[in-house]
């Protein structure tokens, strides 16, 4: 037991690319006790990042970073070259943006992987933790082998991350599993001493395995949730409760009770791109994985459908003024990545609605993704649903379940409300004199 924590001690970490994954991944290690260098090569990054201005919105990172770059355990730097030298494992938590057809884009990889090869001063073990597509540790690998100058040894590892947006920091050091991809066993002992202070069951696996493992997690997810929301859609037609039909479904344990959320559908950084990601990977191997066209299918389709809703009550949707609450993917980010409410504000415009939009994080993001647009930006809820024809609740913030209804009714110039989120309590809604709209309720 000693003897491991000298050794754990030992390890210093580099962690390429300062985005969601990276960020949490190099303050969760700092606070496990390791010494810490996070890479970007976005200067202005960095240096915000040294002055303790984080890119991005995460309850408790903040907290993480200053406590462990104060005690040191946590640095920031773009020289790539010296953070490879100085230690013994790589994380590679750079973005793998989609290419226009589905595929990834892995040049910075390609990149990391070279410059590993020409600063390998002593044995490395470069360890994947973003999303890659199967057979990329594979590349990564023959990269290394072909630009290295000697023969020091190196290995690669695939270690997926799981967090989600919101809760990241939480996930990170509460894991449901740890997937560690390794072809030797050098490799499999320092994923597993980085590791040894969380208590979670350990998968050790191949590389290729690995990787498949969270292309099928992220698609089986994305897969529930659209699988409900065609369900919702029968709930409609058949005057049946999506939420009850969840409920009931989720309490069989083959089931389980998680995304099974019914609403407008799944956005992100992820699930959009890593589905994308793993129907290209698959018929390039030779598999056309038709369900999970149809689980994209389903889920623009839900978008579509929630305005068309809108619509169908308002009839006439030219210059009738839209409230928008709710504008990030989900909840607690301000990441407005592949947000649903791009597109659903995208068809209220084609429709020349009027939209007022109001989000408590999103709005720095929602203004530059929307520039140029004929939207609106209130400064609160009241005054985004003013004079409007209609509220659409498109994330479900906690705020907004706790908004005085009775106010929002008087300020209103017809009472109806679009939950896209099926967050809010329809009966009550009806009974103080609203027209409630949800899906599949
Ligand atoms: C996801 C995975 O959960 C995580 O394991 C992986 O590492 C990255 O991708 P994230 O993108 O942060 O995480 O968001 P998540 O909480 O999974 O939600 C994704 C989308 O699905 C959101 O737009 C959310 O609103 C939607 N969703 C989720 C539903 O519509 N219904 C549900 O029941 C659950």
């Amino acid at each position: 037991m000693g003897q491991k924590k000298v050794i754990k001690k030992e390890y210093r970490i580099t962690v390429v690319g300062c985005g969601h994954v990276g960020l949490v991944t190099g303050a969760c290690f700092a606070e496990l006790g390791y010494r810490v260098c996070c890479v970007d090569k976005d200067k202005k990054k960095v240096n915000n990042l040294k002055k303790l201005i984080l890119p991005f919105y995460e309850p408790g990172l903040f907290e993480l970073v200053e406590k462990n770059y104060k005690r040191g355990k946590l640095e920031f730097t773009t020289d790539l070259k010296k953070a490879i030298r100085n230690v013994q494992v790589i994380f590679i938590a750079v973005g793998t943006p989609p290419n226009p057809d589905g595929s990834a884009d892995l040049s910075s990889l390609e990149r990391i992987a070279y410059l590993v090869a020409k600063n390998l001063n002593s044995y490395k073990l470069v360890v994947e933790k973003s999303t890659v597509p199967v057979q990329t540790g594979e590349k990564i690998k023959e990269t290394i082998l072909r630009y290295r100058k000697n023969s020091k040894p190196f290995d690669v590892a695939s270690n997926p991350e799981f967090l989600r947006e919101g809760k990241a920091v939480h996930d990170f050091l509460h894991p449901d599993r740890i997937v560690i991809g390794v072809e030797s066993e050098r490799a499999e002992k320092i994923l597993r001493d980085l590791y040894s202070s969380l208590k979670a069951p350990i998968v050790v696996t191949d590389i290729n395995t690995a990787e498949i493992i969270k292309h099928a997690s992220n698609s089986f997810l994305a897969t529930k949730i659209s699988f409900i929301n065609a369900v919702a859609r029968i709930c409609d037609l058949a005057k049946a409760n999506i939420d009850k039909v969840a409920e009931a479904m989720g309490l069989d344990p083959r089931i389980g009770k998680e995304f099974l959320k019914a609403g407008i559908g799944y956005g992100g950084f992820c699930f959009p791109k890593d589905l994308e990601a793993f129907l290209y990977i698959s018929k390039k191997l030779g598999y056309e994985f038709s369900l999970l066209k149809e689980v994209k299918r389903i889920n623009e389709e839900q978008k579509k459908y929630f305005v068309e809703k809108v619509k169908d009550y308002l009839w006439i949707l030219k210059d009738k003024k839209i409230a928008i609450l709710g504008l990030s993917f989900k909840p607690d980010t301000d990441d407005m990545r592949f947000a649903p409410s791009l597109d659903i504000i995208e068809f209220f415009l084609r429709e020349k609605s009027k939209p007022i939009l109001y989000d408590p994080q999103a709005r720095k993001e929602a203004e530059k993704l929307l520039k140029g647009k004929k939207v609106k930006f209130a400064k609160d809820p009241y005054q985004a649903v003013k004079d409007c024809d209609c509220v659409c609740f498109l994330t479900e913030w906690e705020e907004f379940k706790h908004l005085n209804f009775k106010k929002i009714k008087k300020l209103m110039r017809m009472p109806l409300i679009a939950d896209g989120r099926n967050m809010l309590d329809k009966r009550y809604l009806e009974s103080l004199g609203f027209k409630y709209l949800g899906i599949g309720t």
